[in-house]
């Protein structure tokens, strides 16, 4: 890897390795160019001008998985394109999460295929509480929590993380009782690893969330979308092998870690004793998950594990990269190596740009405001707007790693560029 200082990285449209390579040993994130990825069609590369590098929304600057692309092809060669059926994904999911987690408790009939994650939280959700009841999660989070919590009819109450970035558990003590009384049903959304801080909750951690939402009544549903994505340094605990948790759900997909966000799928997971709830999830809710979303995310548990470590080595660089980028050209941002996650979350309070929210709730993630605004117009990087994460995101930027590191360099170059003018500007 490069570091500012030698000689720097390739230009933009450098590539390295060979074209469409299959071979495992290569960093995905340095197989395509600046050139290629404008011709991708998705939000990532299309919401903004073609002068701006797009670091924003979670999709990855990465060709397929070989293993994934084969199975697509082959089930397009075979007109194999018909509705979803069978456990191929959870058993799939079940030997990935023995073999990285150790979680070896994961028998198919406690796991339903959906759509995706968003709406497999919401099913959950119907399942767990009624109209008006509260969903706790701790801010900032992915925006959409708010969104799809309050369309589905239920209260959001936030409970910002601690200065630690951690779960705060004093805090979520009095949350749970509040959101309790007179016997209302209540769910505390989990996010782990916690997207934007990149934060992979301890089992230590877990384990005394189970032990307070056991205490309260208050049912867990772990979000952990993110979990094959956790950077040396950190272990990824599955909320359903914490004792206490056996009434939880957690959801999991292999839409992050392999970029398959467009191919709809995920997997509802009941803890022992939710079994009687999943089996209340309405049958039609099984019709909407897409046959080769679910061929896709198959392939990629079973048969993706050299290609994801491939990726993670390449994002363990990135992020050793992007400390020293902003170290030398941004030093008035502050931020924290994430533990998991290809997203960094960057403290820009120092600016002393305000950030007043441009929409009336947050969630709206195309909303932008605050310092994203400068980097956009100055620097032309977009990146998502810390205040559509909730209370705790004013002043914050959320930025995506996981792109080449000649892209990485060459917008943190230009963020620093427009720090600097700004400082000037401000005085
Ligand atoms: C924490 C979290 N949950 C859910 C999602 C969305 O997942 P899906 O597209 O499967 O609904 C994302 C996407 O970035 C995410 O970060």
């Amino acid at each position: 890897m490069g570091t500012i200082g030698d000689p720097g990285p390739p230009p933009l449209g450098a590539r390295h390795g060979q074209p469409g390579s299959t071979v495992t040993t290569v960093n995905p994130l340095t197989q395509l160019t600046l050139a290629e990825l404008r011709t991708r069609t998705s939000v990532k590369w299309r919401q903004y001008a073609g002068d701006v590098l797009p670091l924003w929304v979670a999709e990855m600057d990465v060709p397929l998985a070989a293993p994934v692309a084969e199975a697509l092809h082959d089930a397009v060669g075979r007109g194999d394109t018909g509705y979803a059926y069978g456990t191929a994904y959870a058993e799939a999911l079940g030997d990935f999460a023995a073999r990285r987690w150790g979680w070896s408790d994961l028998p198919v009939d406690r796991v339903t295929v959906v759509p995706d994650v968003m709406l497999g939280i919401v099913e959950v959700l119907r399942l767990l509480t009624g109209p008006g009841d509260a969903v706790v999660f701790c801010s900032p989070v992915y925006p959409p929590f708010y969104a799809f919590v309050s369309h589905a009819d239920r209260r959001v109450v936030e409970v910002p993380l601690g200065a630690d970035r951690r779960m705060d558990l004093s805090a979520l003590d009095e949350a749970f009782r509040r959101a309790r009384a007179g016997g209302r049903r209540a769910v505390f959304l989990l996010c782990n690893p916690h997207n934007p801080t990149g934060v992979v909750h301890r089992r230590d951690e877990l384990d005394a969330l189970a032990d307070l939402a056991g205490r309260h009544g208050v049912r867990v549903v772990s979000d952990e979308i993110h979990a094959p994505l956790v950077l040396p340094g950190a272990r990824f605990t599955p909320y359903l092998t914490v004792p206490g948790a056996e009434d939880a759900f957690a959801l999991l997909s292999a839409s992050k870690a392999w970029n398959l966000a467009g191919l709809k799928s995920a997997l509802v997971v009941a803890g022992r004793h939710a079994v009687a709830d999943l089996r209340r999830m309405p049958e039609e809710v099984g019709h909407g998950p897409s046959h080769l979303g679910v061929i896709a995310h198959t392939a990629a548990f079973r048969d993706g594990g050299d290609w994801l470590d491939r990726l993670l080595d390449g994002l363990d660089e990135n992020r050793e990269l992007l400390g020293t980028l902003l170290a030398r050209y941004a030093p008035t941002i502050r931020h924290h190596r994430p533990e998991g996650t290809y997203l960094a979350w960057l403290d820009c309070t120092a600016l002393g740009i305000a950030s007043g929210p441009v929409g009336d709730e947050p969630g709206v993630v195309t909303d932008v405001a605050g310092p994203a605004a400068l980097f956009l117009d100055r620097a032309r990087v977009a990146l998502s707007s810390g205040h559509v994460f909730g209370t705790g995101g004013a002043g914050f930027v959320r930025l995506n790693f996981a792109t080449s590191p000649e892209i990485l360099t060459e917008a943190v170059t230009r963020m620093g560029r427009a720090v600097t003018e700004h400082h000037g500007t401000a005085g």
